[in-house]
């Protein structure tokens, strides 16, 4: 297994561009099978877990050919067909069962292994079941597989118990083509929903409200193959100014949209560093005086849990007492005991960690344990003393495309060292 060698201390300068986001692309994907033909996705990142939703894809009769140097995926779809999506997907990556939503709507039966809990928490998909119950499916668990059945799938009233960014992506899916009109309430507002959203208008589907709690479906017989260009990640984004700060150097971050991460730019300048943005680009100047900072990760436009991890290598090295609440998932703190090899100073108590500043973070051996968590161990390695080996990045393949390039293109001494022992 591969693994990153990265000398710290070196303050990041430069450009660097985003990718298109995976959190909009996984549900885009799956929403090509929502009509026979041919569409076309540009901008896909190629990342591990466009690779797996692709197979997810193959599984249900969809043909994929996807390009990496130009980011285009062309998706064919003739022979829908119901078959299981296999637990060996599933298991990989829980946005398999957004597949249920249109082969729900499209053939009245979706059969997909259902997901366990994951690292970060238990991760049920309640919500999404009982959406589809309100649509008009019966769900029964067999073997281990989530099997939804509907005769005809028809427009309801549905109010989410939870705002679930998953749940509101699969019942748009599965409304889209149901009879009549549904209004789902409480809905996720995040900017993947939206690009989701968009991307269904293109298809022909009616569709108001998405990026509000409140989105209402004119269910239509039929939608059709579309092109489509993916939006850039935020996440992503987000990291690459995080590892300019943590630096305390001054990285642009270009083909982004600022609007998608108010919330960090916020907290940031509330810590003193200076922010500037243009239309589809935001940079980060480092600051002489920084103080902590208090936050609590919510659903969008709230703080986004995905940048909790990447935050928190942040506020080690300032200065001072911070705290941040992780509201969203129960256990999204298991970056904190690398952090803690690393010479943090963090205390954890339930959901909430009080971070104190260290003058220095220092290299160690370290593994990742989730995509963000990982992220966060990259940029605590890019500011410690000394040469920091990180394991376990396949964790960080999932969702970060070209890390290395764009890392040594902003002036970091990082290498990916092929092979490994653990
Ligand atoms: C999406 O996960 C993202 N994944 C996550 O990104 C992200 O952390 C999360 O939203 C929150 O923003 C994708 O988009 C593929 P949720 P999702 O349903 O949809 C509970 C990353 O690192 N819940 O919004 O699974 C759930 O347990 C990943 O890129 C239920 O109780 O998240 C959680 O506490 C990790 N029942 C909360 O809701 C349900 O049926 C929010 O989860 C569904 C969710």
């Amino acid at each position: 297994m591969d693994f990153y060698k990265i000398k710290g201390g070196k303050k990041l300068n430069g450009e660097v561009a985003v990718s298109g986001a995976k959190n909009a692309a996984l549900p885009i994907i799956v929403a090509s099978l929502l009509a026979d033909g041919e569409t076309v996705l540009s901008n896909v990142p190629n990342l591990m877990d466009i690779k797996t939703i692709t197979r997810v894809i193959e599984c249900l009769g969809a043909e994929t050919d996807y390009d990496a140097e130009k980011n285009v995926l062309r998706i064919r779809v003739e022979n829908l067909r119901c078959a299981e999506v296999p637990y060996d997907l599933v298991k990989t990556m829980r946005a398999s069962v957004y597949v249920m939503g249109p082969m729900l709507a499209r053939l009245g039966i979706a059969d997909v292994s259902l997901p366990g809990g994951c690292a970060i928490g238990e991760r049920p998909i309640d919500i999404h079941l009982a959406g589809f119950e309100a649509l008009g499916a019966e769900i029964d668990i067999e073997h281990g597989n989530v099997v939804a059945r509907a005769r005809k799938m028809r427009g309801a009233n549905f109010i989410m118990k939870k705002v679930s960014v998953g749940a509101t992506v699969n019942l748009m899916m599965a409304a889209v083509l149901a009879e009549g009109e549904t209004v789902l309430e409480n809905c996720a507002m995040e900017p993947d929903v939206v690009d989701l959203g968009r991307f269904l208008v293109k298809m022909g589907a009616k569709i108001n409200g998405f990026g509000t709690e409140r989105i209402v479906i004119q269910g239509v017989k039929k939608l059709s193959p579309a092109s489509y260009s993916i939006m850039p990640d935020r996440i992503e984004a987000g990291t690459y100014l995080l590892a300019g700060a943590i630096t305390r150097g001054d990285v642009k971050v270009n083909r982004m949209e600022p609007d998608h991460i108010g919330a960090l730019r916020e907290t940031l300048g509330e810590m003193g560093f200076r922010i500037e943005n243009g239309k589809d680009w935001t940079r980060i100047i480092p600051a002489t005086k920084l103080t902590g900072a208090y936050i609590k990760t919510l659903p969008y436009p709230g703080f986004p849990t995905d940048l909790q991890a990447p935050l928190m290598s942040l506020l080690t090295t300032v200065p001072g007492i911070s705290v941040i609440s992780e509201t969203i998932f129960e256990n999204r703190f298991t970056h904190v005991g690398e952090l803690r090899r690393m010479g943090a100073s963090i205390d954890v108590e339930g959901n909430m960690a009080i971070i104190k500043g260290v003058k220095r973070l220092s290299s160690a051996p370290v593994m990742m344990s989730d995509l963000r968590a990982g992220a966060a161990l990259v940029l605590a390695a890019l500011a410690a003393k000394g040469t920091t080996e990180i394991r376990r990045i396949y964790h960080s393949d999932r969702g970060y495309e070209k890390l290395t390039e764009k890392l040594l293109g902003l002036g970091a001494d990082i290498e990916r060292v092929k092979g490994g022992t653990f």
